[in-house]
């Protein structure tokens, strides 16, 4: 096991005002309903933002309550790393746009795309970042607003879903053995089609006609995606726990990224953690992909599930195809 070079220090979440149900949704017109919904993905509910909960005034509110509980100033954010499948802008990123709203002003900022991975991936940048001399400081943020690309007349995506932003501020370890862990990161980009935007981009840019098909719109192949996300997401944790040194009995907590509770059944049975360790928090929020770690973190915190000197392993999967996992003592 490997001496932490960073550690967690603040999180913080914060989502959307208003609250859709699956009934909410089958009322749009929508050839789908609650049961339906429910039995296969778990969900009940998700947040949809209105025009003025920008991605930007999401992230900052929920960045805040992270720097206040690490007791950090906005002075002293080195970096700020922003994952992210949904900027409020194409350019420049929405990093920069959280970096004014939070005044950080020594900061820099970028965002990271690795769709669902987004969170994951930026910690482990940020870890680099630390270990690297770079700074002492990191805001990693994973935050979207996919109600704003997904096409709501499609049930086989709409309905998955939601929006909100997770914060957390990574700092320095100095001695001690809280912090990071272990951490794995893979991609596959041979399987894109399954999981993706097809125009909207430089390949088939915006026009009347990408509009009108909503081909500028997340599109997904459900059935094969699951089948990838269950190998990966067990591959991940696998290889986080060894290069860990670790077994599933020392893990307190697992906090797997929020897509449907069947892949997270699946993968906590592969890693062999009961259901009392498994957090889940898929019901009321859907799938807000790279929010969805950072936000189960802090609400994991707030319910007491993560104290000092818990073991939490994380896993991740998502578009791309990317994958990674990170076990972490607090
Ligand atoms: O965030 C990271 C990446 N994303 C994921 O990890 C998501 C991975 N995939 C999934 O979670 C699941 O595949 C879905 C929830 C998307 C779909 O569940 P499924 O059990 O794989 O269903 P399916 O796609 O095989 O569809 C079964 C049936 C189909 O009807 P037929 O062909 O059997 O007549 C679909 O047309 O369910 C139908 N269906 C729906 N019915 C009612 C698809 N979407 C809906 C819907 N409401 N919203």
């Amino acid at each position: 096991m490997k001496r932490p070079v960073a550690y967690i220090a603040g999180t913080g979440h914060a989502v959307p005002r208003r609250v859709v149900t699956n009934d909410d949704i089958a009322a749009m017109g929508l050839d789908t309903n609650d049961a339906w919904i429910v039995e296969r993905t778990g969900i009940r509910q998700r947040h949809l933002a209105a025009p003025d909960e920008t991605l930007t005034s999401l992230a900052a509110q929920a960045s805040r309550q992270a720097m206040e509980q690490a007791g950090v100033l906005p002075g002293e954010i080195d970096v700020i790393v922003l994952g992210t499948a949904s900027p409020d802008h194409l350019l420049p990123a929405t990093a920069v746009e959280v970096q004014a709203a939070l005044g950080c002003s020594r900061a820099a900022a970028f965002d990271l795309g690795a769709a669902c991975s987004g969170w994951l991936y930026s910690a482990i940048v940020a870890e680099s970042l630390i270990a690297g001399g770079s700074a002492d400081t990191v805001l990693v943020i994973g935050a979207e607003k996919l109600s704003s690309i997904v096409n709501w007349k499609d049930r086989n995506t709409c309905v998955l879903f939601g929006d909100g932003a997770g914060a957390t501020v990574l700092r320095r370890a100095r001695g001690g053995h809280r912090g990071i862990l272990s951490s794995y990161m893979r991609s596959d980009g041979a399987l894109t089609q399954l999981l993706w935007r097809p125009a909207g981009g430089n390949v088939e840019p915006l026009s009347p006609e990408v509009m009108a098909e909503g081909r500028h719109c997340i599109q997904m192949a459900g059935r094969e995606v699951f089948k990838h996300a269950v190998r990966s997401m067990a591959e991940a944790t696998d290889r986080a726990l060894d290069a860990a040194r670790l077994t599933a009995n020392d893990i307190d907590l697992l906090i797997p990224h929020q897509a449907n509770v069947r892949i997270i059944d699946a993968t906590a049975k592969h890693a062999g953690i009961p259901p009392e360790r498994v957090f889940v928090n898929v019901d009321r929020y859907g799938n807000t992909s790279a929010a969805t770690i950072p936000i189960a973190l802090n609400e994991a915190i707030q319910q007491g599930r993560v104290k000092e000197g818990s073991t939490v392993l994380f896993a991740a999967f998502g578009a791309g195809f990317t994958w990674g996992s990170l076990v972490v003592r607090f």
